[in-house]
């Protein structure tokens, strides 16, 4: 198992902060919405189910896939499976794509995002879509970070991802909720922040290759 501790399981009060801010105008949603096709899609990392909530329709059925039993929402969406994306636990060709926001497929990260990546290959059918959205950097929120917190393209590329980048916003409701967010995210942030940061998306695109061969 490698699970990253993800701090929305402790502190649920600022990952709605966050997850309301991010991307408020749902720029990467309406992409994403246009990328899936219908069927069985996987969402990995599925946090607390807001994207699955958003794009999943009569047609579209999203599996939201998600290790911490303390984030899984079961008001906000209704198929869930606790598990880790390195250890799937679905059959070859089970997906007809997948996606990942902002979950496990961090390329500059504490783990190699491989063995997620081929067990993708595995459980989404050969020729199906596999969408991976991180932070593309050069942008107001990630400069708030002393770290490079963006996703390296060289890691996507070299497996034969395109790239697109979606531009859109951190947009807080209040300055106290932008301050509470980024004084935690960014481990003191020293001055009041405005309640509006650009915010560059990377969207990682590639096909399944289906399982391994050998
Ligand atoms: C930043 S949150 C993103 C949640 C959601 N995708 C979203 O966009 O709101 C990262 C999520 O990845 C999950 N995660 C951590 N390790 C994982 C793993 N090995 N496999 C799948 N998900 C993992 C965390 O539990 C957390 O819910």
């Amino acid at each position: 198992m490698s699970i990253i501790p993800f701090y929305g399981v402790d502190r649920p009060d600022l990952f709605a902060i966050e997850r309301a801010a991010m991307d408020r105008p749902g720029r990467v949603i309406e992409r994403l919405d246009r990328l899936l096709p219908a069927g069985t899609i996987a969402d990995i990392g599925a946090g607390d189910g807001f994207t699955a909530e958003r794009l999943a329709t009569p047609r579209r059925r999203i599996v939201a896939v998600e290790p911490a039993r303390a984030m899984i929402d079961r008001n906000r969406h209704r198929t869930w499976v606790q598990a880790d994306a390195e250890a799937l636990p679905f059959r070859d060709g089970s997906f007809d794509a997948a996606y990942a926001t902002w979950a496990y497929f961090f390329s500059r990260g504490p783990l190699d995002p491989t063995p997620g990546l081929e067990e993708l290959h595995r459980t989404v059918k050969p020729g199906g879509t596999i969408v991976i959205a991180d932070n593309a950097g050069d942008d107001e929120f990630c400069a708030f970070s002393q770290h490079d917190i963006s996703a390296d393209p060289r890691f996507w590329r070299g497996r034969g991802f395109g790239i697109e980048i979606v531009d859109t916003v951190f947009a807080f409701e209040t300055a106290a909720d932008a301050w509470r967010l980024l004084d935690f995210y960014f481990d003191g942030i020293g001055s009041a922040p405005p309640t509006l940061l650009t915010y560059r998306v990377a969207l990682f695109i590639g096909v399944s290759q289906g399982p391994p061969r050998y």
